[in-house]
């Protein structure tokens, strides 16, 4: 496989966009900015090729993209993505929470799809760039942010199945709200039969063929009705993984909280990783561990589970109050948001938008 490049050196040539969209189309947009539909004015480009590694870093015009048609994405998915947010703190300055954090699971996800390494350096900066260019896309929502989707395919045009020798990196932006369309105060979760990943898959690792593979289990929790799609173990079909784009935990009468531990088939959240930190230091008991559908619909039936909530980059933390599978339905607590879930909200954001101060060197100032 390609080794990292040697990143001297590679700095960024801009080309700003000759007609961004009009003052007032995009106040438009940032008023109700939704989640993913609208992107902003420009966008970060870097190429690798083997022997010569990361090249011709740009900031340039966003736009469509000339791809060979054998370019080996569009017929192996070789290609792995991230998503974190930029937001504007309570002093009019500019904020990413852990990027590096981003950077380092970009690098993981790169290992596991044999594609080459991004110096965790060049993926910060390479945000930072694409933030810096579209800093007049902060959304004017009440809890907006602007979401970054870094990611990296394989660009070579060749249909043989091996590691490709070409790729090219991007960072694109879009204005965020809400995650979740119904803006209900909970959500509703289906336990799919279908399996996101199995032991030695990709299960750990952001490609975008975890998520193809997520689409029929999702579009059925869906037509059901629900919001999101919760995947179970392959091997056992018995014990809680993640759902189809966040993180879950679990919250106990006894003040202890759970989360499924990381066994290399869910993604390892950095949302996740940073409320393990908040939680234990609200004095909760924090553990990472199995939980077997089956106890949870027991716990919550019996009061000894009183909250469950979502977690991810895109969905913050949202409360789980339904839950719904081929054997029937069961209601977390009242069925709307929990206190500790809504504590644990409160602490999170406010760190990320610099008003809760940040003891962890959690929150990256950009401007
Ligand atoms: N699990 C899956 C499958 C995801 O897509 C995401 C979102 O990125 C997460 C968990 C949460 O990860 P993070 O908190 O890093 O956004
Ligand atoms: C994120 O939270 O960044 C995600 O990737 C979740 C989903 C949009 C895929």
């Amino acid at each position: 496989m390609a080794s990292t490049a040697d990143t001297t050196g590679l700095t960024f040539t801009r080309n700003p966009h000759p007609a961004p969209v009009a003052a007032d189309a995009r106040a438009q947009v940032l008023a109700n900015p939704g989640f993913g539909t609208t992107f902003t004015d420009h966008m970060v480009e870097i190429d690798y090729a083997e022997g010569q590694g990361w090249h011709d870093a740009r900031v340039v015009p966003y736009g469509p993209i000339a791809l060979d048609p054998a370019a080996a994405v569009l017929h192996y998915a070789q290609e792995i993505f991230e998503g974190l947010k930029a937001y504007r703190l309570a002093d009019g300055g500019i904020a990413l929470f852990r990027p590096e954090a981003n950077a380092q699971r970009f690098n993981a996800s790169a290992r596991r799809l044999a594609m080459p390494e991004l110096p965790e350096d060049l993926f910060v900066e390479a945000v930072r760039q694409q933030v810096l260019a579209d800093k007049d896309w902060f959304p004017t929502v009440e809890g907006g942010s602007m979401y970054l989707r870094p990611f990296m395919f394989a660009s070579e045009a060749f249909l043989g199945v091996r590691p490709a020798r070409q790729y090219k990196f991007m960072v694109i932006a879009s204005p965020a709200g809400n995650y979740f369309k119904s803006g209900a105060p909970a959500v509703s979760i289906w336990v799919s039969d279908y399996t996101r990943a199995a032991p030695g898959g990709t299960g750990a690792a952001k490609c975008g063929g975890n998520y193809a593979a997520s689409l029929v289990p999702t579009a059925e929790a869906f037509s059901r009705g629900h919001d999101q799609v919760l995947f179970l173990d392959a091997a056992e079909h018995k014990w809680v993984e993640e759902l189809g784009g966040m993180n879950l935990f679990f919250v106990f009468d006894d003040g202890s909280i759970l989360t499924p531990e990381l066994t290399g088939t869910i993604l390892p959240g950095i949302t996740r990783s940073s409320l393990l930190t908040l939680a234990a230091e609200e004095g909760l008991t924090v553990r990472e561990g199995r939980y077997s559908l089956d106890q949870w619909k027991a716990d919550a039936a019996s009061g000894k589970l009183i909250e469950t909530f979502a977690c991810g980059t895109a969905a913050v933390v949202t409360p789980v109050g339904k839950v719904a599978s081929r054997d029937g339905e069961f209601t977390i607590g009242s069925g709307g948001p929990g206190q500790l879930t809504q504590k644990l909200r409160q602490k999170l954001v406010g760190i990320q938008r610099g008003e809760i101060a940040d003891t962890h060197g959690w929150v990256s100032r950009i401007a």
